[in-house]
């Protein structure tokens, strides 16, 4: 044990049927985001991520490529592992299903649940969503513009008739509710907890979790006719990276999840089946589930078909990749559905990034390397705007916390902004340039203000960029010791006189390229 409070958050395991695209880069980060905020915070994080490697979606897309599938899953999960390191995720895990831990924690709860009479043997007979990997009963199903029937999210069903195994989904109705109820954080944001409590209280049917017409899962302990459905295995990776079957050790201490982070379209699972099943099997559920909103491309909706998927790593290779981690949090208030365009992004990186913060670290970094020797300037006594400033800065910290734990994002760079606003306009208020000639010492404590306030800003930015927030605070030499959350206080206020660096810039202007899209043309404000 370290003493410090644990904070457990996962991302949704990605099937490895697909190249990883912006939806997947968007969900972990928002996880990295918070995970890295967190540990600056003084938790004991464990933050999770990893692919969904079973079920008919996978063995399918293996049969196209010609692999078996588990030569296949090996070559595309690697895709979602290099994504990881070229966005930067500090995830301190990578899971994947295929592992033999996983299969052991999935056998143990599927034992677990066979003991406490909460699955039996049965048979399917409906329809089924390989794309969804999900059941579906006949009035959910909508008809399609040829008349055929398709699933709500609009994939094309297949009628199976099989014998299963059933899990006891109808008795856990009213724990659900209950559950609901008493913890009304448990499901985020409000109208995704809506949507939950209106599913269950429609009323629960037990859920089909074996099938036996295809063989890519986990075996059914003592009936190898069976294999799991990929929901349960699925779901079951949150545990298993804890340590399940084993309850001592991670599981006891980071066991329940605080945060299962998941987009809109997985919400079901993770807020009915998944509490469902650890209550059946006696464990408890995470503590909350957060579904955030689905991102459109130039206003139209994302696929494969119209030819219009996002890669994260273009998007890195065009704008790089802190201003993407930043347009990716900042753009849309998180839960909300968004828009990705190139003029949306250009907008921020110009804006906001290389002018609002860029523009303000370079102009009073360089006032100081050419007018204080190169040192940080030493300050005379403060006047109020000169305390007001940077007392707004360190009072960032709690505001911004309050936001993290509610996982409001966009607002969290927005109060953050309301500072780098202040600053700019300190700057222009207090006109160091002018006080060079007339009162050299008070230009001197103008840009030690100035400096103080951007170590604080430097500090609260490393979650979401962290090399540039990085270079930013290598720039007024702060050591790595001195860069954690406590120091966002005045007794880790600039030390006077401590040579600096030469000043570099850290947010460029994105500048368009000769014949590039004319929506670009007028980036930048
Ligand atoms: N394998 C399941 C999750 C199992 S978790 C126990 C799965 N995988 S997925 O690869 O299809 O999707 C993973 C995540 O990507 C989901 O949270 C989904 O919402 C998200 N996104 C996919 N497309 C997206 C957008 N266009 N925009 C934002 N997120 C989207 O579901």
């Amino acid at each position: 044990m370290t003493g410090r409070t644990p904070f457990y958050i996962t991302t949704p395991i990605y099937y490895v049927n697909d190249r990883p695209h912006i939806g997947h880069a968007y969900t972990t980060l928002a996880c990295d985001v918070l995970a890295r905020f967190k540990r600056l915070d003084g938790y004991d994080v464990k933050f999770l991520t990893g692919t969904d490697e079973h079920g008919q979606k996978v063995e399918k897309s293996a049969a196209v490529a010609g692999l078996p599938p588990q030569v296949f899953t090996d070559q595309v999960s690697q895709n979602f592992r290099d994504l990881a390191r070229a966005m930067n995720f500090s995830n301190d895990d990578f899971i994947r299903t295929t592992e033999s831990r996983h299969t052991r924690s999935c056998q143990a709860l599927w034992q677990e649940l066979v003991q406490r009479d909460q699955i039996y043997l049965g048979g399917y007979k409906g329809w089924y969503a390989v794309r969804d990997e999900a059941f579906y009963a006949e009035s959910e199903l909508v008809i399609g513009q040829g008349g055929q029937r398709l699933a709500p999210t609009g994939a094309p069903v297949e009628w199976v008739e099989e014998p299963s195994y059933f899990f006891r989904l109808s008795a856990w109705q009213e724990p659900l509710l209950r559950l609901y109820e008493t913890r009304p954080d448990f499901i985020a944001p409000d109208s995704r907890r809506n949507e939950v409590m209106s599913f269950v209280k429609s009323g629960l049917q037990d859920l089909s979790v074996s099938r036996t017409t295809f063989k890519w899962g986990v075996p059914v302990p003592g009936d190898s006719e069976h294999i799991m459905y990929v929901w349960l295995d699925a779901l079951t990776n949150y545990i298993t990276a804890v340590g399940y079957p084993d309850q001592s050790g991670a599981y006891a201490s980071h066991w329940p999840a605080d945060l299962h982070m998941v987009g809109k379209d997985i919400v079901r699972f993770h807020a009915v089946f998944w509490p469902a099943f650890l209550m059946a099997a006696g464990l408890e559920p995470p503590k909350r589930v957060y579904a955030h909103g689905w991102w459109t491309n130039e206003g139209e909706k994302i696929s494969k078909s119209v030819g219009n998927v996002i890669d994260p790593l273009a998007l890195i290779a065009r704008y790089g990749l802190d201003p993407v981690r930043y347009f990716l949090m900042r753009e849309v208030p998180f839960g909300n559905d968004g828009d990705y365009s190139h003029r949306a992004m250009v907008n921020r990186v110009n804006g906001e990034l290389a002018n609002d913060l860029g523009n303000l670290a370079q102009r009073v970094l360089s006032m100081i390397d050419k007018n204080c020797a190169g040192r940080l300037p030493q300050p005379g006594s403060f006047l109020d705007d000169d305390r007001a400033l940077m007392q707004a800065a360190y009072d960032l910290l709690p505001r911004i916390r309050w936001l993290m734990d509610r996982q409001v994002f966009h607002e969290a760079l927005e109060t953050i902004w309301s500072v780098v606003r202040a600053a700019n306009g300190y700057v222009d208020r207090q006109a160091p340039w002018a006080l060079k000639k007339n009162d050299p010492p008070r230009m001197e404590t103008v840009l030690y203000v100035l400096a103080e306030t951007i170590r604080v800003l430097g500090l609260l930015m490393q979650p979401f960029v962290p090399d540039s927030a990085s270079k930013m605070l290598d720039q007024l030499a702060i050591a790595a010791t001195a860069r954690d959350f406590t120091c966002v206080s005045s007794d880790y206020a600039l030390r006077p006189d401590q040579p600096l660096p030469k000043p570099q810039g850290i947010f460029p202007r994105y500048v368009e390229a000769v014949g590039e899209g004319d929506e670009g043309a007028q980036g930048g404000r």
